[in-house]
Order: structure tokens, then sequence, then C-alpha cells
């Protein structure tokens, strides 16, 4: 009997959902012959911002052009465990950085220094032991600053290293025995402070500029994950790695023995300003 029943029901709404279906199928129809007309929206908003007029790219002496060049340099190493990932990290994306290394820590870890070399990475000296260059006599300079770039030399067979002094300090003494370029940063997290990679990671990717120089140390786990997180999102914004060499000559800025880099960037304005007029 149910049956039955339900079956008189259907037979009597069957008729009004055709009437319903034969009033809204036009209504139907027309929506369809619209549809075309909502991707072409769609379409225009995403294209607003193309329509926007391109910022001018300055004309910059150099093999980079008007990229926004980025140098990233590591302190206090090498440290086997932590620089070795640094380097497969760096290897993988295809970055070359700039390390300063201490001489104490050269002997047992030759094969790392030849495989930054190998891997077309920079390398500077930052003493034999970490101490402050200022207000030493010739012989204490020596002793930290030749012992290191003759350890380096045997090393690698090549001699033209780059100077940073541990603490960035200076005195007129260590720019006239240097011997080479001094050079310091623009970026210092202070990744040996809290050891916090998120913290690292913002505090870098928001002040990075265009001829940025970026203190590091890669003897920390946490300098080395922030590093590799640094490279993902400056990438993603555009901006290319490079060494501190390739920083310097891109922007057409000879790097000279007894003198002291910090940062190109106002170089570089210097320079874009020659070129406008
Ligand atoms: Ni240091």
């Amino acid at each position: 009997m149910r049956q039955h029943s339900g079956k008189s029901n259907l037979r009597g709404i069957l008729p009004a959902l055709l009437l319903l279906f034969g009033l809204t199928l036009p209504w139907f129809c027309y929506m369809l012959l619209l549809f075309p007309v909502f991707p072409a929206a769609v379409q225009a908003d995403a294209a607003e911002p193309g329509e926007l007029p391109a910022e001018p790219r300055p004309q910059i002496p150099g093999d980079y052009g008007g990229e926004k060049l980025i140098a990233l340099t590591f302190d206090d190493g090498p440290r086997r465990s932590t620089t070795t990932r640094l380097l497969d990290g760096l290897s993988e994306r295809g970055v070359q950085a700039t390390f300063f290394l201490i001489g104490a820590q050269i002997e047992g870890n030759e094969d790392v220094i030849r495989r930054m070399d190998n891997e077309g990475h920079q390398i500077g000296i930052h003493t034999y032991d970490h101490v402050k260059l200022t207000g030493l006599n010739r012989a204490d300079f020596d002793a930290q600053v030749e012992k290191s770039r003759m350890l380096l030399k045997e090393t690698l067979g090549h001699n033209d290293f780059l100077l940073r002094p541990p603490y960035g300090m200076l005195d007129d003494s260590v720019k006239a025995w240097a011997g080479c370029p001094i050079i310091l940063w623009s970026i210092d997290p202070e990744d040996w402070d809290d050891k916090n990679a998120d913290r690292e990671v913002q505090q870098i990717v928001s002040e990075a500029q265009d001829g940025s120089i970026i203190l590091m140390h890669d003897i920390f786990p946490e300098s080395v994950d922030a590093a590799l997180r640094v490279v993902d999102a400056l990438h993603a914004q555009g901006f290319l790695f490079c060494t501190v060499d390739e920083l310097f000559a891109a922007r057409g800025i000879e790097l000279e023995a007894r003198k002291v880099s910090t940062d190109p960037k106002l170089k570089m304005m210097d320079l874009i300003a020659k070129v406008d007029k």
C-alpha cells in the first residue's frame, strides 16, 4: 500500500516539476550566454597590476645589469657539521657566498675549504684565533692575519683572500697592514645571540636591499637553517646572490687593499646618478 501511494504522489509532483523546469530553462540558457562575460571580468582584474607602468630599471655596468644583488657572508667557520650542511644547501640552490675563516680551524678541515673554493665561494680571513686586531703590534698582527693567509695559501694554492676583522674593529694599523680589502657588512641579524632562525629570517628579509652584505655564522645549526630560508625567500623576491667580489665588480667598484668596504649601495646610487646624467 505504501508503494502504491508513493507512486501516486510522484505522478502528482512530476507535472509540477516539468512546469518549473520549463519556466527556469530559458533563464538557464540566458545565463549560459552571459557566462563568457565572467572569465573576461576576472581576467581584467588580474591584468590590472600588469597595466601599471613598469619601474624604470637603472642601467648599471657589469654582468648583472639591473638585477638586485645581495651577498651572504659567514664568519667564524669552518665547522665541519654545520658548514658542510650549509654548502650542500647552497649548492642545491646554485648560490655562492663568502666565508671568513678562522685560521686555527683550517687544520683538519682542508677538504671543506677546498670544496668551498671549488664550488665558487669566496674565501677570506677572520684572524687565526678570533682576536681583536686593534692595538696589536706588527708581529702579533701578522701572527693573526699573515699566518692564516699562509695556511689558506697552502690549502688552496692561491693568495687572494679578503679580511674581515672580528667585531668589525679597525684602526689605522689594521688598514695599513691588512694587505687586502677589508669587508664589513650592512645586515647583522646577531645570529649568535638567540639562535632563533624565525627571527633571523624575518629580520634579514625585511632589511634586504640591493647591494646588502649579510653577516651570519656558519657554526650554528640555526644559522644554517635561517640562511637557506633567506635564500629561498629572497630568490622569490628576485634577488640574486653573489660573492663579495662579484657584488662590487657588478657595480664597477674596484676593491682595493687598505680600503674598508661595507655596503656598495650608496656608491651604486652615485653610479646610477652619473649614468642618468
Ligand atoms: Ni667573528
